[in-house]
């Protein structure tokens, strides 16, 4: 439905328009089936890598824009294990609000509201923003604001940063009974089989 009419919200605005609504962070078993999914269909190109260890864990995540955005999807994988604990799904979804008053105002509301808070405020080492996630029952939901890194496309180099975040970006209110669940709850879904679609993702696309 479209209307001329302003929406009635609490922020003053989002970014979204020719740079797109955000990004979608998704975690999978087969990172480089995912990227020649959306390079294949969406012409998506690797922005940069992250490599993070979370709770002895080492993670590689890949970044992949499709505009100016520093990335519209992420796509985390474990390394190094012969079994991969994290499935393909949303992790999380990013939206950017217009100012950092918006961003601080929603983290409060959000707060006051009693969602269960992920990870507080914090700046990523790659794209910059300042950003903090919330827990919803599917994934998380990222919120973000500041200014992020543009993407120049006759410049832009690839890197690898180690670490998620400059600073911040700190667990909230997790407990080993959460924890555990979430165990339970990955184990669980390795039971069910994960198919790809070949002429969608081509051969895949290694990391560089
Ligand atoms: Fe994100």
């Amino acid at each position: 439905m479209q209307s001329p009419a302003p929406l009635r919200m609490l922020a003053s605005g989002f970014v979204t328009g020719d740079p797109g609504m955000g990004h979608v962070a998704i975690t999978s078993t087969k990172p480089a089936q995912l990227r020649g999914y959306f390079n294949t269909v969406f012409d998506a190109r690797l922005t940069d890598y992250i490599d993070e260890t979370i709770s002895g864990v080492k993670l590689k995540i890949r970044f992949l824009r499709v505009n100016e955005r520093h990335h519209a999807i992420a796509i985390a994988a474990v390394r190094g294990l012969p079994i991969d604990p994290v499935r393909t799904r949303v992790q999380h979804l990013n939206i950017q609000t217009a100012t950092l008053d918006d961003l601080a105002q929603s983290y409060r509301r959000v707060c006051e509201l009693g969602f269960d808070m992920a990870l507080s405020v914090g700046q990523h080492t790659n794209d910059k923003e300042l950003s903090y996630y919330a827990r919803t029952p599917r994934a998380s939901s990222g919120r973000s604001a500041g200014t992020p890194v543009v993407i120049d496309e006759t410049t832009w180099q690839p890197t690898t940063h180690h670490g998620i975040s400059i600073w911040g970006h700190t667990p909230v209110g997790r407990t080993i009974v959460d924890k555990l669940d979430q165990f339970r709850l990955r184990a669980r879904s390795l039971t069910r089989p994960e198919a790809t679609v070949p002429a969608l993702s081509g051969a895949g696309i290694p990391d560089d």
